[in-house]
């Protein structure tokens, strides 16, 4: 019996320890969620997490850009990269920031 309980508690810790840091963090899914839905960087930016493989700007996973970088880029534009500061929230810019910062490096 206390065996049993042992491998339930064991399980319980493992999958916390697998599964939820991934998955609990609403910033990142909300980041994704502009990246792939929202801003459509995704049309631009190869970056593996997402999913995307398109060429027209830098690829995300090559840059690693830090979350400050990000920030800066899409409140202003760079090159034909077009501005997003009035068409996505400071959330939404700082949610994608986070997430591309965190994703690039996956
Ligand atoms: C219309 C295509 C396009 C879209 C959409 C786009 N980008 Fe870009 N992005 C570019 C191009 C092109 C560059 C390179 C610009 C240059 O260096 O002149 C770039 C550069 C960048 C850079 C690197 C900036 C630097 O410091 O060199 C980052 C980071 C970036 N984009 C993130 C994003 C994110 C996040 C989004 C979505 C919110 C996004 N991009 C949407 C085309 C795009």
């Amino acid at each position: 019996m206390k065996n049993y309980i042992f491998f339930f508690l064991k399980i319980f810790f493992i999958t916390n320890i697998l599964i939820l840091p991934s998955k609990s963090d609403p910033i990142f899914d909300l980041g994704k969620d502009v990246f792939l839905n929202k801003a459509v960087c995704s049309s631009c930016h190869t970056l593996a997490d997402a999913g995307s493989n398109a060429q027209i700007g830098p690829n995300l996973n090559e840059i690693r850009p830090d979350m400050m970088r990000v920030i800066t880029t899409v409140t202003n534009g760079i090159g034909v990269m077009p501005a997003y500061e009035g068409q996505l929230t400071a959330d939404e810019i700082e949610a994608v920031s986070y997430y591309v910062s965190i994703a690039a490096t996956k």
